[in-house]
């Protein structure tokens, strides 16, 4: 199985990745944490960090190397779930010319949608655990008090509105890239997790 998962920031790509991914057995590649990683240890260039924490993107070279690399590890060699990437149409044609000179095709593209103005409450109140990974919502799925909480320094209301803003510019070209491809799956992505989980799973469905 290999699919990628599309939508604007707070959409809930990472928070369905992770379910998806525990049923069919495959990684979650997500670019931002690999990226959130690389600034962690101290290996991402001090510009690099300005853009994403200012919510930019980074250039499209950058981030197709780190996939490049990543989909050659022996656990995603019979799939996986891409979670932020591509962004951009020059990374979707990379990242098809680099599956087919593998021989793998990819199965389809879920792109979760949600109103802008739920975006930004989703963002803005989101935490995540340091120690686990686990990602949680002051209003919608509060942390337990023992959790280890980190605010993501891009999701600061001002720099939410700028990622907002650079999907609309520059991600959502994807959409209509796949659709003409025939590889699109629009899915509502308002409602309880599991209700979205279960209009994820029934449009993977359709691709198998
Ligand atoms: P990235 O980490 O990919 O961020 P993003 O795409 O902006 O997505 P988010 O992580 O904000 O949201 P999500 O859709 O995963 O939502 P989540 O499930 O957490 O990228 C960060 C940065 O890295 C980029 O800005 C860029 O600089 C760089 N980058 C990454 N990839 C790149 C690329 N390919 N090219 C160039 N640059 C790149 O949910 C959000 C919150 O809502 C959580 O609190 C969650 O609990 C809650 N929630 C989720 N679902 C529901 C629900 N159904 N109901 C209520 N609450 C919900």
């Amino acid at each position: 199985m290999r699919l990628i998962f599309v939508g604007p920031p707070g959409a809930g790509k990472g928070t369905q990745a992770k379910v998806i991914c525990d049923k069919y057995g495959i990684p979650q590649v997500s670019t931002g944490d690999m990226l959130r990683a690389a600034k962690k240890e101290g290996r991402l260039p001090a510009e690099l960090i300005q853009k994403m924490d200012a919510g930019g993107l980074v250039p499209d070279e950058v981030v197709i190397d780190l996939i490049r690399r990543r989909i050659e590890e022996p656990d995603a060699v019979s799939g996986f779930l891409l979670d932020g990437f591509p962004r951009t149409v020059p990374q979707a044609e990379a990242l098809g010319e680099l599956l087919a000179s593998k021989g793998q095709r990819l199965n389809g593209v879920i792109a979760l949608t949600v109103d802008k103005n739920l975006l930004m409450e989703r963002a803005v109140l989101r935490r995540t655990d340091k120690r686990t990974g686990q990602i949680y919502h002051l209003k919608y799925k509060p942390p337990p008090p023992d959790a280890d909480l980190e605010h993501r320094a891009d999701d600061h209301e001002d720099k939410v509105r700028n990622r907002i803003d650079v999907y609309e510019r520059m991600t959502a070209d994807l959409l209509p890239f796949y659709e003409k491809a025939g590889m699109l799956e629009r899915v509502d992505g308002v409602g309880e997790v599991a209700e979205v989980t279960q209009r994820v799973l029934a449009a993977i469905e359709k691709r198998k």
